[in-house]
């Protein structure tokens, strides 16, 4: 296909992936940032987030990319825009669409054709209603579609090389046959619809996936209880062609950018609109207990936390990101300070933690330095490195050679052969089993 200048607003994760992917295909990018820092960095071709491949694509891009802190630099150059910002979630619980409006709002007196693409997750409605400013301010002339992202962090370059599909919702059919366009290179399905309905699938998609993540965590819950292995239970699940074995991984619950403020979004955007969105409600809830009953396995083996030393595992949200919002770590560590432990943290990539954790961790260089001297290693993150736990050097480096291990990540025959006790979710345990058999004992036959 032709060349075509694009612009990208917002350099995050969305943002950095949608430019080096074009840049990649053979257009010319101008992405525009408001920290100055930001856009410093990656002139300098410094990437200032954890993506595996992404300093790598830019540096091959390079001469197609170019950071500015300016708008206009991105309305001298292109006629497709796509808005990246951030649409975190307010006190309410819905998203904060300032930073949407603050871009809208300067495109006023824009005489330029062109056209703006939404790819920040944004709330049902929000075309529409930014469709009206638009034309309110006299720039009819600015098309306007709806193109939400779907890329997961630690994979965004594959992601936008090899989507499952491409979204592209449009109030007029040419504005979207222009975007369409520039996914053709891609061979992924493209699916056209309205604009309400592409902010609906975005959103459908993230509630379906916590969904699902809810929903094997009740049922590892439940294996606990009944002597079932959650692993061997979700890979038969998986089996079933109907229902496919992806986010079935039981463990600490989900976190992210996205997913809670996600989930919440639609639940708020339901509500008002009149409809409580039960089933939804009820995964946020799961959600938020689930991060806390590994609390409970470590009381349920050391008695009283105060004073114990616990080595927190893995803090970004996620392994192969540096991304801390609403990471399960933020709970679980401020949850074991305020039992009265001491917390020892290790994460390869996590910045600034001591910002994350006000009232104090101990930070380590190695999960072999976090361990040494614990009462307990709580693995929070699955980061690759955390296999290297399973070795009697570690356990005898340990005051208690324990092991909860939050994201099922280690095998439990090996882990126990090495001399750990070793409690994980949904997965048989000695100290379950012991409790199973003193009830059974005491059921009374009916
Ligand atoms: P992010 O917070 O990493 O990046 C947003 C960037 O936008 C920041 O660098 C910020 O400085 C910049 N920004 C804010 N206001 C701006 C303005 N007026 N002009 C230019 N830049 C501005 O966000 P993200 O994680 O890339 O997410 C962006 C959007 O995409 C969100 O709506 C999110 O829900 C959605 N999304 C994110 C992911 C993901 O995995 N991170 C995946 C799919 C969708
Ligand atoms: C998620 C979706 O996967 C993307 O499709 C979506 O575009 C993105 O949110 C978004 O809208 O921002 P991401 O948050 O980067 O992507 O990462 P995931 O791999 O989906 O993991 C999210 C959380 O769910 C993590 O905390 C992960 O540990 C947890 N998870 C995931 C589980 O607990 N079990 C699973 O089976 C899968």
């Amino acid at each position: 296909m032709p060349e075509e200048p694009i612009g990208v607003i917002g350099a995050g994760w969305v943002g950095l992936a949608t430019a080096t992917g074009f840049a990649d295909l053979g257009h010319h990018v101008t992405v525009r940032d408001v920290t100055p820092e930001r856009v410093a960095a990656l002139s300098a071709g410094v990437v200032p987030i954890h993506e595996p491949g992404l300093a790598q694509l830019l540096e091959q891009n390079r001469d197609r990319l170019r950071f500015t802190l300016e708008l206009d630099d991105v309305l001298e150059s292109a006629r497709i825009i796509f808005v990246c910002v951030g649409t975190p979630a307010t006190y309410s619980g819905e998203a904060d669409l300032s930073a949407v409006w603050g871009v809208i709002d300067e495109l006023a007196g824009c005489e330029r054709e062109l056209v703006i693409v939404m790819k920040s997750t944004v709330p049902v409605g929000t075309g529409e209603r930014v469709r009206r400013r638009l034309d309110e301010r006299g720039l009819a002339h600015v098309g306007y579609v709806s193109n939400p992202e779907f890329l997961a962090e630690g994979t965004a370059l594959a992601n936008f090389r090899n989507p499952d599909r491409v979204v592209v919702g449009s109030f007029a059919a040419t504005d979207g046959d222009r975007v369409a366009a520039l996914y053709a290179p891609l061979a992924a399905p493209i699916l056209r619809t309205d604009v309400a309905s592409a902010e609906m699938i975005k959103l459908a998609s993230n509630a379906a996936l916590v969904t699902r993540i809810s929903f094997i965590n009740e049922i590892a819950n439940v294996c606990e209880l009944v002597g079932a292995d959650i692993e061997d239970v979700a890979r038969g699940i998986g089996l079933d062609r109907r229902l496919g074995p992806h986010f079935l991984r039981a463990g600490i619950g989900y976190g992210g950018s996205c997913f809670p403020k996600d989930a919440s979004a639609l639940k708020q955007l339901a509500a008002n609109s009149g409809y409580h969105f039960q089933l939804l409600a009820s995964v946020i809830e799961v959600n938020e207990l689930q991060k806390r009953r590994v609390v409970q396995k470590l009381r349920d083996h050391l008695g009283s936390l105060h004073g114990k030393t616990v080595a927190l595992l893995g803090l970004t949200f996620k392994p192969h990101t540096d991304d801390m919002r609403e990471a399960p770590s933020l709970v679980l560590g401020s949850r074991l300070l305020a039992e009265g432990a001491v917390v020892r943290a290790w994460d390869p990539v996590a910045r600034d933690v001591q910002r994350h954790f006000p009232d104090g961790v101990e930070l380590a260089e190695t999960p072999l330095e976090a361990v040494h001297g614990a009462d307990a290693a709580l693995i929070v993150t699955e980061w690759p490195e955390l296999t290297e736990l399973v070795r009697s050097e570690v356990r005898d480096a340990m005051r208690t050679p324990l092991i909860v291990d939050g994201r099922n990540m280690l095998d439990p025959t090996a882990v126990r052969a090495a001399g750990f006790t070793y409690e994980a979710i949904g997965r048989p345990s000695a100290m379950v089993t012991e409790l199973n058999e003193s009830r059974n004992e005491s059921r009374l036959p009916f």
